[in-house]
């Protein structure tokens, strides 16, 4: 048995040890040792995943990407592993892929923070690390090979902007506005970037109060939780900036819950990030005025990147992958038509 299909089989017993015994810590850390030959992997590329979790739909859209496009019909066999939102378990992923030598390893990191040490054990390993979706922050940038992902920053501009319009157009520019933000994941670059790009417009209207931004950690339940908390503890909210649009669902529950509405004919303007179907649904029946798109399909585009550096070409260090927001102006049940996730 080669190397790469000794530490393949080594992974996926030690995954299947680590799942199968409900509330059981595995016994070692090490791999076992396991005679039985299950197959020959050193004909494809092998590529170890590391994925947040499944929190949102935008993060089912995420998976399901890279389980598509990562198919040994293509050559490739991918060592798939769900974080469950907890940056320690990436930690043990990555040191496992590490240890099996795959030949590639993806990265969606939870928060930017906490990489140096695993990322300097890949490149000692001599194992280029993709990040992907959510960035690190670390000094020595050559600690990974590229980053693919959206502009989030941009993202939270966007719907600063698209704000500033939208209340012009109601004539309400000079009224006082009370806003409150549901963040997501702290530390995460889709937090960071969101909320500070529409810092940025903020800043620009000193009629805007902030009045609390507070964590629903990109899930539905506690965007629901959060914005219950919100509702009770101000009289007035003119605008809820939900950071996702799972939380966003939970924030029309607790809205409707407390006997109000939201939406373009509501009481709240409700904005949202990802611009899922799921969402753009929900804008179509009323309940949200602006979705700001963030693409989960990023697998092919790293894909690309696996091609170009097996064919020892350069690469770019960052790629953005292109986005667009949508509102009720729009033909949504057009859109709808061509929407993939
Ligand atoms: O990192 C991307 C963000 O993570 C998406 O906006 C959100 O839905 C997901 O959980």
């Amino acid at each position: 048995m080669n190397r790469k299909m000794f530490g393949v089989l080594c992974l996926l017993l030690l995954s299947l040890m680590t799942k199968g015994c409900a509330g059981r810590p595995p016994e070692t850390e090490q791999p076992l040792r396991y005679e039985e030959e299950l197959g020959d992997f050193s004909e494809y590329i092998v590529v170890g995943f590391s994925q947040v979790g499944s929190e949102s739909d935008w993060r089912m859209a995420s998976t399901n990407s890279f389980k598509n496009t990562f198919t040994e019909e293509k050559g490739y066999y991918l060592l798939f592993e769900d974080a469950q939102q907890k940056q320690e378990n990436q930690l043990k992923s990555i040191r496992n892929f590490i240890l099996q030598e795959v030949d590639y390893i993806i990265l969606d990191p939870i928060v930017e923070t906490g990489w140096e040490a695993v990322l300097q054990e890949a490149r000692d390993a001599e194992i280029p690390v993709i990040l992907a979706d959510r960035s690190v922050k670390v000094e020595d940038e050559e600690l990974y090979t590229c980053w693919v992902g959206s502009d989030f920053e941009k993202e939270g501009r966007m719907a600063g902007e698209w704000l500033a319009s939208y209340l012009e157009k109601q004539n309400r520019s000079d009224e006082e506005i009370c806003i409150v933000t549901l963040q997501g994941t702290p530390g995460s670059t889709a937090q960071i970037g969101r909320t500070e790009g529409f810092a940025s417009v903020l800043e620009e209207h000193p009629n805007w109060e902030m009045l609390e931004y507070q964590s629903g950690d990109f899930t539905q339940a506690k965007g629901q939780e959060v914005m219950e908390r919100f509702l009770e503890s101000y009289e007035q909210i003119d605008v809820v900036v939900s950071e996702n649009d799972n939380m966003a669902f939970g924030a029309i529950d607790a809205i409707r819950g407390a006997g109000k509405t939201c939406g373009p004919d509501g009481d709240i303007i409700l904005l949202s990030f990802d611009a899922s179907r799921a969402a753009l649904n929900a804008m179509l029946e009323g309940k949200i005025n602006a979705d700001f798109e963030c693409n989960p399909i990023l697998a092919p585009k790293v894909e690309e990147v696996i091609q170009k550096l097996e064919a020892d070409e350069t690469i770019e260090k960052r790629q953005y992958t292109e986005e667009r927001y949508f509102d009720t102006s729009m033909n949504l049940k057009e859109i709808l038509k061509e929407r993939t996730y």
